[in-house]
């Protein structure tokens, strides 16, 4: 029987028991509950909110409102109730309208009296972003792993196809026309690098959550002598909040790591959609291992690239994550409002999305069988060297406004069936036997020296490039 098993079998004779009916004379209807609660999906945080509860009992202790016996108390109760969780033993209640009520609830139940001092000076409003923040500040550094761990296979892919004599080439595209030939390196490091952003954002965004609110309370700190700076200390926080209304209403961060996700979505999307047409039959240009394809249940002779698909495909969910909660936080008044409650969901599920994404994508990459012979096929299409042709012209001194009109009049007339590409190159006086060399297979490619460029010498030391500042965004991360 699973949790939410447990809180729906419950009989509902404790609901009276929520943390908020003394001030209610009847309790709560059913409807209410149901609509209200966040238990199936706060639970997710009991390692925070445990967390904060020791730091909060710990900081009571400090300014002596609670004695020391009475902090080991309940510090010891938190224990059970950590316990309780890892074994999935806890079992929760009908009142327990989320995590932070069930686990006061059964500190109590098992410490008594001192258990009933553990809420003191505190909110739910200013404990449950607490905990939101201790769980970003553990869960994000981990889909940035994630994230490294497909750039390292990206990396892998790139040595391999290499910058040799023999390395593997394929047409760069603009506007999906084929443009200029890059090699297969050069491609899958632009990738790369876009990840290596999105970690830099990741971690980036975590400085902002590194705050912490407890000691807000509900909207404005408390009259009781709390030391926000010391429960911030205590949990690993690198400062308490400034502003207890923004403390508790700020989801900022919320937003920045979704922002993040999202992007982190997009450039998988992007991997996703190539990879749909470069296992296509009319691209052929990579067929996937068995383990990373699906087949058809109608179709026998299918075989379809569904991580891909659903890599492109679920960006628009994590994207409507970012938008949700967007949309939840921008009619909001100071401080907390139960709308707040929203932030949760969409979290978890970006996080959760963008998770499996990553590792997905990463074993269809690793275990990818390249088809070099179609990529170079495609790419040492004699028009794609159309661009180096121009540029012979403009080394001889032609401004490269007339080199590109000669050269697309050769294209031109090649195409209106005058002759192969070549031949007009060669009899044209300004171009040549040279010029026409640059028209030969695997040509192209190699013409391209710019720094950051797609040619070898470049690539060559952009592999190293990226190694190293790989390196450094594993150190980050850790
Ligand atoms: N479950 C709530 C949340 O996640 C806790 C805060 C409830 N506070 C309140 N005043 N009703 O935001």
């Amino acid at each position: 029987m699973n949790q939410n098993d447990k809180h729906h079998d419950d009989t509902h004779n404790d609901v009276s028991k929520t943390l908020w009916h003394g001030r209610f004379a009847g309790g709560p209807a059913d409807e209410l509950m149901a609509y209200t609660v966040s238990l199936p999906f706060d639970r997710r945080l009991w390692r925070d909110d445990i967390a904060c509860s020791r730091a909060h009992v710990a900081g009571l202790a400090h300014v002596g409102i609670l004695t020391v016996d009475e902090r080991d108390a309940v510090l010891a109760a938190l224990d059970v109730v950590e316990a309780e969780m890892s074994a999935d033993t806890f079992v929760f209640a009908a009142g327990d309208e989320d995590i932070h009520t069930a686990v006061e609830r059964r500190v109590t139940e098992i410490c008594g009296p001192p258990g009933a001092k553990l809420h003191t000076g505190r909110s739910r409003n200013d404990q449950s972003v607490t905990g939101l923040r201790l769980w970003c500040k553990r869960e994000v550094p981990l889909v940035a792993a994630r994230i490294v761990a497909l750039q390292e296979v990206l990396l892998d892919r790139a040595r391999e196809a290499g910058v040799g004599n023999d390395a593997v080439y394929l047409p760069g595209y603009t506007h999906v026309q084929r443009a200029q030939p890059v090699l297969l390196a050069h491609h899958l490091l632009a990738h790369g690098w876009a990840f290596g952003r999105d970690i830099e954002r990741l971690l980036d965004a975590l400085e902002r959550v590194d705050v912490s609110p407890l000691g807000a309370g509900a909207l404005a700190g408390s009259s009781l002598p709390l030391d926000p700076e010391f429960t911030a200390r205590e949990l690993g926080f690198a400062r308490a909040f400034d502003n207890s209304l923004d403390a508790v209403s700020d989801r900022d961060f919320v937003a920045e790591i979704l922002f993040a996700l999202s992007m982190v979505a997009v450039h998988l999307s992007r991997i996703g959609e190539e990879w749909v047409l470069w296992t296509s039959d009319e691209f052929g240009f990579a067929v996937l291992d068995d383990a990373y394809a699906t087949g058809s249940s109608m179709l026998p002779q299918k075989k379809n690239a569904d991580i891909a698909e659903l890599a492109r495909g679920k960006a628009g969910r994590v994207i409507g994550d970012l938008t949700g909660l967007l949309t939840t936080l921008k009619g909001l008044p100071l401080a907390y409002n139960r709308d707040l409650q929203e932030d949760k969901e969409p979290l978890f599920d970006a996080m959760d999305q963008v998770s499996l994404a990553l590792s997905a994508l990463a074993g269809m990459i690793a275990t990818a069988r390249f088809v070099p012979e179609r990529m170079r096929t495609a790419a040492d299409a004699p028009t794609m060297a159309a661009t180096d042709l121009a540029e012979f012209l403009v080394r001889a001194g032609t401004p490269f406004r007339d080199a590109h009109a000669i050269v697309g009049a050769l294209v031109r007339r090649s195409l209106a069936g005058e002759g192969a590409l070549v031949d007009l190159v060669r009899a044209e006086p300004r171009l040549g036997d040279d010029a026409a060399a640059l028209v030969a297979p695997g040509v192209g490619v190699r013409m391209r020296t710019t720094p950051g460029g797609a040619g070898p010498r470049p690539v060559a030391l952009q592999i190293e490039g990226f190694a190293s500042a790989l390196q450094q965004w594993k150190q980050a991360i850790s």
